[in-house]
């Protein structure tokens, strides 16, 4: 009880950029350089230096499951490399206790040559697993794998997909200590996604330790009561999931607070505005709003050419990317098609959301054709009671009825 299962100290990986990087540069692009800095006689110049991670001091309990977020670039799996040993830290210490058994990009683990089957074994072995300890799991491997058919084939025959789905089954099978997953949401298909995710909840309430990288932040708070949130290399935020997925995305939607809506020249109808307002306020611009009172979204489009049953949607998705609301112009009595000209269009929305941050999307099209998407034409703020019910994605303080029932239960 109580001991770590992954302890890092003061980690830093510095990497020279053009240092091997899996091809970056073509042959002729190197030779063109060095026969450059010959010509010039210059000296060679100094090599730009990179630190994908830096200053990173984390700890994991046993039996604990930690997400880690943050933007593309972040560090996210520098750090999963240094953990699985993969690569060396240039500086720090990382230290981890029990068998890794990690899901890394495809192609980290297995042999191109061998076959699905012999892949399976040679990783069990790296696993420090003997082989009546590989064959006892090795059908359940293969079921979960889905690969049956291609257990004979050399592993470099394999679309990504089935190799992704054998190097998973492998890598969750092997009953390591810690378990170590990247980005797997990315690739595969919606059942297999399902399946390993269900695997991962598996491991976690069997005490293992669960380590796991993701774009899916829904995905991430269900899994890992713990999140660390990366940014160019640096823990930026660590703590309860909640807590650090809303300051990740809240410090997202600032960056797109004031928009200016593109104008392409070929499309027939334009966004020229989109905003939230407070609608006993006469139409002031707000992006802060109270949770307990009506607020409404206007938008302005501008028809250059009549599009035959042009449509208007508005959406509101809150900071998990639930769309809360979702509402069409079609479905409204008054519909009719709109000629060229401006056109703006107001939609109240009743106090029913709760307090938190919002995105406001803005559709216009036809059944034949999106013309305009914009899903952060507008980002808002609901302020007021912060409940203690985060699930919930309305709140609408419907009426009780309590009465006392007289005579023993069930009569
Ligand atoms: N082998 C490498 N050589 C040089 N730079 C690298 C190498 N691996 C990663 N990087 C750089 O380190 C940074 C972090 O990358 P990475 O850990 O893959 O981020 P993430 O997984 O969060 O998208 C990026 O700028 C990336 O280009
Ligand atoms: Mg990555």
């Amino acid at each position: 009880m109580g001991s770590l299962a992954v302890e890092l100290q003061g980690v830093g990986k510095r990497y020279l950029l053009g240092e091997d990087h899996g091809g970056h540069r073509t042959l002729a692009e190197t030779v063109t350089a060095a026969t450059t800095r010959l010509w010039r006689r210059q000296p060679r110049a100094p090599q730009e230096e990179l630190w994908s991670l830096r200053h990173i001091d984390l700890e994991l309990a046993e039996g604990g499951a930690l997400g880690i977020i943050g933007r593309n670039g972040a560090g996210k799996s520098t750090l999963l490399k240094v953990l699985t040993r993969i690569t060396e830290p240039t500086e720090g210490i990382s230290r981890t206790r029990g068998r890794v058994g990690a899901l890394l990009e495809v192609g980290t683990g297995f042999h191109p040559e061998l076959t699905g089957r012999e892949n399976v074994y040679l990783n069990g072995a790296i696993h420090g697993m003997g082989r009546r300890d590989i064959e006892r799991r090795f059908d359940d491997i293969v079921a979960f794998s889905g690969v049956e058919r291609f257990l004979d084939t050399p592993i470099k025959r394999y679309s990504s997909g089935m190799h992704l789905r054998l190097a998973f089954a492998v890598a969750a099978h092997l009953e390591p200590d810690i378990l170590v997953v990247d980005e797997i949401l990315a690739v595969g298909d919606a059942e297999f996604q399902r399946k390993c995710l269900g695997r991962m909840e598996l491991a976690e309430s069997e005490g293992r330790t669960v380590i796991f990288v993701s774009h899916s932040l829904d995905t991430v708070a269900r899994l890992c009561p713990r999140v660390v949130w990366l940014d160019a290399g640096r823990v930026v935020e660590e703590g309860p999931a909640n807590q650090v997925i809303d300051a990740y995305l809240t410090a997202g939607m600032r960056r797109v607070e004031q928009r200016s809506f593109e104008r392409p020249d070929d499309v027939p109808v334009w966004l020229t505005a989109c905003r939230t307002v407070d609608p006993r306020d006469q139409g002031s611009a707000l992006s802060i709003l109270r949770r307990d009172e009506p607020l409404a979204i206007e938008i302005e489009i501008l028809v250059r050419e009549p599009v035959p049953g042009l449509n208007l949607a508005l959406s509101v998705t809150n900071l998990r990317g639930t769309r809360v609301l979702d509402e069409a112009w079609s479905e409204h009595a008054t519909y009719r098609d709109l000629d060229i000209g401006r056109f703006a269009a107001r939609l109240e929305v009743p106090p029913v959301l709760v307090a938190g941050e919002y995105a406001v999307g803005v559709w216009v099209g036809s059944s034949y054709q999106t013309v305009v998407w914009e899903p952060e034409a507008a980002v808002f703020r609901l302020e007021g009671d912060v409940d203690n019910r985060p699930d919930r994605l309305v709140q609408l303080e419907l009426p009780w009825q309590l009465t006392r029932v007289e005579g023993p239960p069930g009569a």
